[in-house]
């Protein structure tokens, strides 16, 4: 970490005034600083800091930020609400407080945070479900064999469950649950920019493979009421995709097809296809696989290929795409890929970047046939 052979005075985060609770003097943190005086203390918290990470999934799954938006609560409220033990909801609570999620405006009374406005479930940027999926079972065993991962190459998930993701999720309905929750949180968050970013009005049908329960193309197709849709998926996603896509209101525009991406064949004759946060989770020969397939469907129509993904930054840099990218080496068996190796894997299936991405967040690859 650059710049850290200094002394250094790193700032707790600040909490807002609590909505209609004073703090008692004892307890403000105004003023108060953490002194990490040396490398070997920043060593030490990012070492601990699973533990926060702990703290604040347990806390979005038991919905605290929710009891929360009509002013502080004693942790003797929050627990009895939550269905929690109040001694160690305290504890938990007070940990993440440490770091401005939700404050503690008097001893053993916590409020919301604007960091932890970003958990309540009824906020548009909602980041509730997909802290709940990051702090899932399936998830965090996972992580937690991340050792076994680096010492064999294999993909953790497999190791720890006996199968990949995609087979554990066919016969388990919780953490489908849990994934098409998170997926739609982020499609909600993502969509808009995406759809402020590239002209779907000039075309006519989109495919979107892999596209999940069908957020994305009904937020696209709300945008575009002259565009028809196309939405492929595993034969499981068929059925949740169409109630998904009826409850919309777009049952008449979308047609959702079963299958496998990697074997196809996918639909033929769209103008635009879309592989939205797809290609991170294979490796390059299964990307390359899904990405002939496109080809194929695509033919030589002129058509137009949008991978929504990221494109990783440079040396040291900080991006969040190198920590999604553990994410894709234990779970997924896929990986964030640098502009480089996206070069790299689209040339082995017959397309070229007809853009500049930009790298260090979500974006959009704009793919055309070679
Ligand atoms: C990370 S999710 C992204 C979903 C969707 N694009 C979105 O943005 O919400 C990847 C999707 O790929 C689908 N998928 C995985 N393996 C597949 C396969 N072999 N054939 C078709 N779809 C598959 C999954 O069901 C899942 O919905």
């Amino acid at each position: 970490m650059p710049g850290l052979g200094r002394k250094r005075r790193v700032p707790v985060p600040r909490s807002p005034a609590a909505p209609g609770g004073q703090r008692q003097r004892a307890d403000r943190g105004e003023d108060r600083v953490n002194e990490i005086a040396s490398p070997r203390d920043v060593l030490t918290v990012l070492a601990n800091a699973d533990r926060i990470a702990r703290a604040i999934h347990v806390l979005a799954g038991l919905n605290i930020a929710d009891l929360l938006t009509g002013g502080p609560k004693t942790v003797a409220e929050l627990a009895s609400a939550a269905g929690a033990d109040a001694p160690s909801l305290y504890r938990v609570l007070r940990c993440a407080a440490c770091v401005g999620v939700f404050t503690e405006v008097r001893t053993e009374t916590f409020a919301l945070s604007p960091l932890a406005e970003g958990l309540r479930t009824d906020v548009t940027d909602s980041a509730r479900d997909a802290v709940v999926m990051d702090g899932s079972e399936f998830f965090y065993r996972a992580l937690g064999a991340l050792d076994h991962t680096v010492r064999t190459g294999k993909t953790a998930f497999d190791h720890v469950f006996g199968m990949p993701i995609w087979p554990y999720l066919e016969s388990n309905a919780d953490s489908t649950g849990i994934l098409d929750d998170a997926m739609e949180a982020i499609n909600r968050r993502l969509g808009k920019r995406y759809l402020d970013r590239i002209d779907f009005g000039r075309f006519s049908r989109v495919a979107d493979i892999g596209g999940g329960k069908g957020i994305f193309l009904s937020l696209l197709l709300e945008r575009y009421p002259s565009c028809a849709g196309v939405l492929f998926e595993r034969q499981a996603m068929v059925d949740p995709a169409t109630s998904t896509i009826a409850a919309n209101g777009l049952a008449d525009r979308v047609t959702v097809v079963g299958g496998d991406f990697l074997t196809g064949p996918l639909p033929p004759g769209c103008d635009a296809y879309v592989l939205n946060m797809v290609l991170h989770d294979w490796y390059d020969e299964d990307a390359a696989r899904i990405l002939r397939q496109v080809r194929a469907a695509m033919g030589d129509t002129g058509g137009v290929l949008f991978l929504l993904e990221q494109v990783v930054a440079g040396l040291d840099t900080w991006d969040r795409a190198k920590l999604l990218d553990i994410d894709m080496l234990t779970v997924w068996g896929g990986r964030e890929r640098a502009r480089h190796e996206w070069d790299r894997l689209l040339s082995s299936a017959g397309f070229a970047l007809a853009n500049e991405p930009v790298a260090g967040e979500w974006t959009v690859l704009e793919c055309v046939p070679r």
